[in-house]
């Protein structure tokens, strides 16, 4: 029979994430299918039904809902409780348990692509308050970091983020401009918003005049391959992580929890590079 995965989202047909899955089954030698289940906001419930029904052994929750994904699930992962969205869902003995890959994934492919970096001596600013920002300050601060802090546009919306602190870590809200100003006491900057993105591909969040040389700056943004924000960290002499090593990444950890097996995601992150690039 194999697994059958799947995802629920709105758009959804576009999305990588059966290519992805696809080759963790082929390279774990599993016979399964990934399928795409994209439903609008009217049908999500009947969907929804029909997939337990379907008795889908796992899959994943993108766009627009993370969120209304949780008065579906029968159990609640802890860490996704506190992100308060949910991208990864089990089923297990007749029951679906809510996780979040999301941040986790982010961590997981910074620290592949430094391994050397012990985040527990770093300080972070992470650009953006969304979904994405959330789940990767939550994710950041479960590695015990010096400070975590939250730099948007709109200043209520860090606070909200900052007041899901739980830890001992020091982590303030602060504006885009306070940001640009403080930079260089930052190791780790994360771009977790859309500007970078077509039609805003020529934009780019903050400076980065002020930025650490050697300072580790990311973007969650992946196509294009490149951000202008990154191109300017390479010159100002930092180190970049691109934005497509936290969707393979979060796959990764969404196909391990299905599975309980441990996947090798480089091969498949370098091939994925060379398609976008
Ligand atoms: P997601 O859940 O995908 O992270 P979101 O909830 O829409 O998306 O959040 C988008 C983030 O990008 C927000 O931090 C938003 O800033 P505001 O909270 O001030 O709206 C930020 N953002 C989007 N466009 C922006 C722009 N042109 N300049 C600055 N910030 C922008």
């Amino acid at each position: 029979m194999g697994y059958l995965f799947g995802l629920i989202g709105y758009p959804a047909k576009h999305s990588r994430s059966p290519w992805i899955h696809h080759h963790f089954l082929d390279q774990q030698h599993e016979r399964g299918l990934y399928r795409i289940f994209e439903t609008s906001p009217a049908d999500l419930q009947s969907t929804l039904s029909s997939m337990k029904q379907l008795q889908v052994d796992g899959f994943n929750v993108t766009v627009p809902y993370k969120e209304d994904i949780l008065q579906y699930v029968d159990t609640l992962d802890p860490y996704a409780e506190k992100v308060g969205a949910v991208n990864t869902v089990l089923y297990q003995d007749g029951e679906w348990i809510g996780y979040n890959t999301d941040g986790k994934g982010f961590v997981r492919s910074l620290l592949e692509a430094y391994p050397e970096v012990d985040l527990s001596s770093c300080k972070a600013l992470c650009i953006g308050a969304g979904g994405a920002s959330r789940g990767i300050y939550t994710a950041l601060l479960e590695k015990n970091m010096t400070r975590v802090d939250i730099a948007n546009r709109t200043p209520e919306r860090a606070n909200t983020i900052v007041a899901l602190n739980d830890q001992h870590t020091p982590s303030l809200a602060i504006s885009l401009e306070e940001a640009e100003k403080s930079l260089e006491q930052y190791d780790i900057i994360v771009q977790t918003t859309s500007v970078g993105m077509p039609p805003n591909d020529d934009q780019q969040i903050i400076s980065l005049a002020n930025v650490k040389k050697g300072a580790i700056v990311a973007d969650i943004v992946y196509k294009p391959f490149e951000t202008v924000f990154l191109e300017d960290a390479k010159q100002k002499g930092a180190r970049v992580l691109h934005g497509h090593g936290m969707l393979i990444y979060q796959a990764a950890l969404a196909y391990e929890i299905w599975t309980n097996t441990t996947i090798q995601a480089d091969e498949l992150l370098r091939k994925f590079e060379q398609q976008l690039k």
